[in-house]
């Protein structure tokens, strides 16, 4: 048997050490060794209580969510927890004081183990949770049987449905937990169960009685969660299966309560919301992985930064460098222009103190470490310089030979550009190995993302630094190669392309956004393009022009330029896709200029516009962002598939729950995709190219995570 739970006996009381490294997971093989080593303690006559501790930073991090794959239908669930229900119950029912000894993290499965010990002590930074729910699934364990015994139904729906840990004050409070401990753990542990036994003192959580108030306020607070959860929910199932499972524990016995938790967990853990969640967690974590860059290899520590342009992204990526306590220098070529981004700086800030984010002590501190600056001055002294001036290859190339010219040989160079080859930008700067692309994306201090884009020369180490100050920045970057918009903003040119298409040939600008926001995205594509700017895609069609390139092959649409023409450049001025109450404003209309716009369009391209279906909406965009994302994999642009869905979760907020583009392709089936393909050839023309990795997995029988 591997050794995962260490037996020893101190003072008297016998310590189980939980020893699985990184997190203390629960492996089906750590659940028998606590099941033999509570034995173990009760049957040892130097022990008079019981200590379960987790070696190293932290207790039990929750169950080996990799050990999920191996349940494969409701009926293997259902056989598995009941092993697990009934080990809890065997160590529940342990004759001697047991106590769970919390630090670092006590979560899912952790914390319901922590449950079924009869009395709990923490260090005072434990974090103490049930996110079971953030992987689609419910607490399996016994969770929504035993928290709202301990805590009161309200506190245990509130846990289990955002799936927040809370702090051992906040536990302690809700009697959670028993006790803090402000010194050594395992020391004050020892002392609190040498008491629990001198006291001849042993608690069952599962025998607390809910009393008839409590089971009232409890069923209510089920209800208000269920009202509630259609606003927070939306799309999801697992939330409502908390609801259910603790609703259950309310009106039934312990045990008739806990076959109900484990049929809804053996329903939400084979559902595909719990697999693409599942998914996303691993492929989080895989990203900062790049194959050629060893986990060893040096970082730079980035200590000051600069950022050149203060327009709308310049100013973002200024703040995320304030937030994260980096001194920056914001520079713009006009006194103006600067003026305006440190003044809507301040305003966002001050909308965050607004929402009682921030102090406004903390507010002048952050703005304290943006200096504007209209010279180089300084830029000598920094680690970093991200440059944020327009999609313009000339003016860009000229920033990174100044850049080139007044920082130091170690400095890393990084372009915002959200399309541009960094290549030519780090030929200019004289030091090509410093130079790469960091990618955010608008808002830059929103959206998690940051696309750490390689040219041929950039260096091991500066990917590395890149890497780790996407973490300082609370971003999550992503490596990928450096081709036409990289990996978000290329694939996007195909989904942007089939929602114009999908207009011309009838559908609506709302319809078209309204089924992508149903599909579970913040916004449809021509609303987000009316926030991000419609100018900003035109430019860039004109810079494609001018070197006799297009952003995707095949039909474009032209609507998009008009609205160009016109000075309808979204939200900013007050008209794009939708008429808004003045610029700026969030308010919008439906516009029948566009509906014109559109006739006019497919009358010119001999379309006969008809009514479209949702189902082919959906159909038709996520398909092209499959088959599009099959060819960036082909290209090696991105490293992995998991990589272009983590770029889609946090660049454009793809639903979690469909675990991003890639994944989604495989739960629709990749032979469904390709056909798809197929289909829309013939109806639609050549501008449908099955990619030709798709084609070789389905002939394979494969998918994009099993390419081999
Ligand atoms: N199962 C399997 N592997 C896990 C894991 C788990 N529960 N939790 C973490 N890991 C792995 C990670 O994948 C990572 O592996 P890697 O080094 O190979 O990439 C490694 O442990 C370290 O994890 P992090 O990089 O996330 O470390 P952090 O220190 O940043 O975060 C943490 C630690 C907060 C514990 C975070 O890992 C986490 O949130 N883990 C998941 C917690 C969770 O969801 N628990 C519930 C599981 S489901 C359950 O318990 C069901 C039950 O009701 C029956």
């Amino acid at each position: 048997m591997p050794n995962l739970v260490r037996y020893e006996v101190k003072d008297g009381v016998a310590v189980l050490t939980i020893d699985n490294p990184p997190v203390n997971a629960l492996a089906p093989e750590v659940w028998g060794e606590i099941d033999e080593a509570v034995k173990r303690g009760v049957a040892d006559p130097n022990a008079e209580a019981l200590v379960l501790i987790g070696a190293g930073t932290t207790f039990i991090a929750g169950a080996d969510i990799k050990a999920f794959e191996l349940l494969k239908t409701p009926a293997d669930s259902m056989a598995r927890s009941e092993g697990t229900h009934a080990l809890l119950k065997r160590v529940e029912d342990c004759t001697k004081p047991l106590v769970a000894a919390l630090h670092g993290n006590a979560l899912g499965g952790g914390l319901e183990v922590a449950q079924a010990c009869h009395f709990r002590v923490a260090t005072k930074d434990a974090k103490i949770g049930q996110p079971e729910v953030l992987l689609g699934i419910i607490p399996g364990a016994g969770g929504t049987q035993r928290l709202p015994r301990l805590a009161g139904a309200k506190m245990a729906l509130t846990m289990c449905t955002d799936g927040k840990p809370v702090t051992a004050p906040n536990a302690l409070a809700a009697g959670i937990i028993d006790h803090i401990v402000a010194d050594d753990l395992l020391t004050g542990a020892i002392a609190f169960a040498k008491s629990k036994a001198q006291a001849h003192e042993i608690r069952k959580v599962r025998d607390i009685v809910i009393n008839a108030d409590g089971v009232k306020a409890g069923l209510e607070a089920c209800d208000a969660m269920r009202a509630a959860l259609k606003k927070t929910a939306k799309g999801l199932r697992a939330p409502y299966a908390v609801v259910d499972a603790i609703e259950a524990g309310l009106k039934l016995s312990f045990d008739q309560g806990s076959v109900r938790e484990r049929e809804l967990f053996a329903d939400c853990v084979a559902s595909t919301e719990s697999k693409a969640l599942r998914h996303l967690f691993f492929a989080d974590r895989e990203v900062a992985k790049v194959p050629d860059v060893p986990k060893d290899t040096p970082t730079k520590d980035i200590t000051r930064a600069a950022v050149v342009g203060a327009g709308t992204m310049g100013g973002g990526i200024a703040m995320n460098y304030a937030n994260a306590g980096i001194p920056v220098l914001l520079k713009d070529v006009d006194q103006a222009a600067l003026d305006r981004g440190m003044a809507t700086i301040r305003k966002n800030y001050e909308v965050t103190m607004s929402k009682g984010k921030m102090t406004a002590e903390q507010v002048e501190k952050t703005m304290a470490l943006i200096t504007p600056t209209t010279t180089y001055d300084g830029f000598d002294q920094v680690d970093i310089v991200t440059e944020a001036v327009f999609e313009n290859m000339d003016l860009k190339k000229a920033t990174f030979t100044d850049l080139g010219r007044v920082t130091r040989p170690d400095c890393i160079l990084a372009s915002n550009s959200s399309t541009l080859d960094i290549d030519q930008f780090a030929n200019a700067s004289g030091r090509p190995a410093q130079v790469l692309g960091h990618h955010y994306f608008s808002p830059a201090n929103v959206m998690k993302l940051l696309e750490i884009v390689r040219g041929k020369e950039t260096s091991k180490e500066v990917i590395a630094s890149s890497l780790k100050l996407s973490k300082k920045l609370a971003k999550v970057g992503v490596v990928v190669g450096n081709c036409f918009g990289f990996v978000a903003n290329r694939m996007l040119a195909y989904y942007m392309r089939e929602a114009y298409l999908l207009l011309e040939e009838g559908a609506s600008v709302e319809q078209i956004d309204r089924v992508l926001v149903d599909f579970g995205l913040p916004v449809g594509p021509f609303g987000m393009q009316d926030i991000a700017g419609i100018d900003v895609g035109a430019r860039i069609r004109q810079y494609l022009k001018s070197i006799g390139k297009s952003r995707a092959e095949g039909p474009q649409s032209a609507i998009p330029d008009r609205l160009f023409e016109l000075g309808r450049y979204g939200q900013k001025t007050g008209a794009g896709w939708y008429m808004y109450d003045a610029p700026g404003s969030r308010n919008r209309t439906t516009d029948p200029l566009i509906e014109q716009m559109a006739n006019e369009e497919a009358k010119k391209r001999g379309i006969v516009r008809r009514p479209i279906s949702d189902e082919e909406i959906i159909a038709r965009i996520t398909t092209a962002l499959a088959n599009e994302g099959a060819r960036v994999l082909a290209d090696k642009f991105a490293t992995r598939p998991g990589d272009i869905d983590v770029i889609y979760v946090y660049g454009f907020g793809f639903p979690r729950y469909r675990g991003g583009p890639m994944f989604y392709a495989e739960t629709v089936g990749l032979p469904t995709v390709l056909s798809r393909v197929h289909e829309y050839r013939a109806r639609f023309g050549d501008y449908w190219e099955p990619a030709p990795l798709l084609e070789k997995l389905v002939a394979d029988g494969r998918g994009f995570y099993t390419q081999g």
